[in-house]
């Protein structure tokens, strides 16, 4: 979904988010995932103070709500969003919906359980660097780590007639989602990781030496203590990225952009 005409800045970006975001609710499997790990912590949960930075619709917090949280701290800075979780959890009594950044919100009380996601298709180009930032700490955070790993194959296994060999050689340097399907194909050496309370883990370069294939993708792997909870390709929230491979060695990293941080690549000889 993308807006067509124009619109005053701030008025587009709340609306461009509003799309963005709903869209993810169309993953039911990323839904259903999520409330999976949610249920197998009901005893860390019940009668206990959560969070959820970033609640969206509110799908997360009314869960928290059922499974029994004393109160549920449900944060949302984009207005529309905002409004619409304001509906939705009207009947949940035990949440305090805020509008507020979750950048700058400080829960009144001590929080025991944070819930988020915060994940963006590299990683770490969406919110979870609010988590590495936060001037207070929860006793638990769900999910607790992530992985972006890789994997190598060949153009001509891809099959497409439209985004040929020729055309995928032209996207050198370009990490792009969407290519092509990754319907089973594996993801292969990990490339970064997160984990909560630790950062995120950048390697100087990653090998792909003695690793066959022309084509390298990229897919997450949302995990808590070390368990996938959710994966590119298999939840369709996140998709692979695709590049042309152009060497054995590569890097890609993190600046901070003006809304979120902005990923960075390049082949090293
Ligand atoms: C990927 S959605 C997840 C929504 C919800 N937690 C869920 O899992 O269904 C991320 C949400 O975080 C919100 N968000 C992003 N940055 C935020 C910030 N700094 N403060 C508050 N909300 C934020 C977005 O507007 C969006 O609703």
């Amino acid at each position: 979904m993308d807006i067509l005409n124009r619109l005053p800045e701030d008025r587009f970006e709340a609306i461009d988010d509003l799309l963005a975001f709903i869209s993810i609710y169309d993953d039911e499997e990323r839904t259903r995932r999520y409330f999976e790990l949610l249920e197998a912590h009901r005893t860390d949960i019940e009668g206990k103070v959560c969070v959820e930075p970033g609640c969206g619709l509110g799908l997360m917090s009314e869960k928290l709500a059922r499974l029994g949280a004393r109160r549920v701290y449900a944060v949302e800075r984009n207005p529309h969003l905002f409004a619409l979780a304001q509906k939705r959890l009207a009947a949940c009594e035990q949440v305090v919906l805020v509008h507020a950044d979750a950048r700058t919100f400080v829960p009144p009380e001590p929080v025991d359980v944070l819930v988020h996601e915060f994940y963006g298709q590299l990683l770490y180009d969406e919110e979870l660097h609010i988590l590495d930032g936060l001037s207070w700490a929860p006793r638990l955070v769900l999910p607790n780590g992530g992985k972006l790993r890789g994997g190598l194959t060949f153009v001509e296994a891809m099959e497409d007639s439209v985004v040929t060999p020729e055309v995928v050689r032209r996207l050198e340097g370009a990490l792009v989602s969407g290519l092509f399907d990754e319907a089973g194909l594996p993801l292969q050496f990990d490339v970064l990781e997160w984990r909560y309370g630790q950062g995120l883990h950048v390697p100087d370069f990653v090998s792909l030496e003695g690793r066959r294939g022309d084509l390298l993708y990229f897919g997450l792997e949302v995990q808590h203590d070390g368990q996938a909870v959710c994966q590119a390709g298999v939840c369709g929230n996140w998709s692979y990225a695709w590049t042309w491979r152009a060497a054995d060695r590569f890097r890609l990293w993190f600046e901070q952009g003006d809304r979120a941080p902005e990923a960075l690549f390049e082949w090293c000889s």
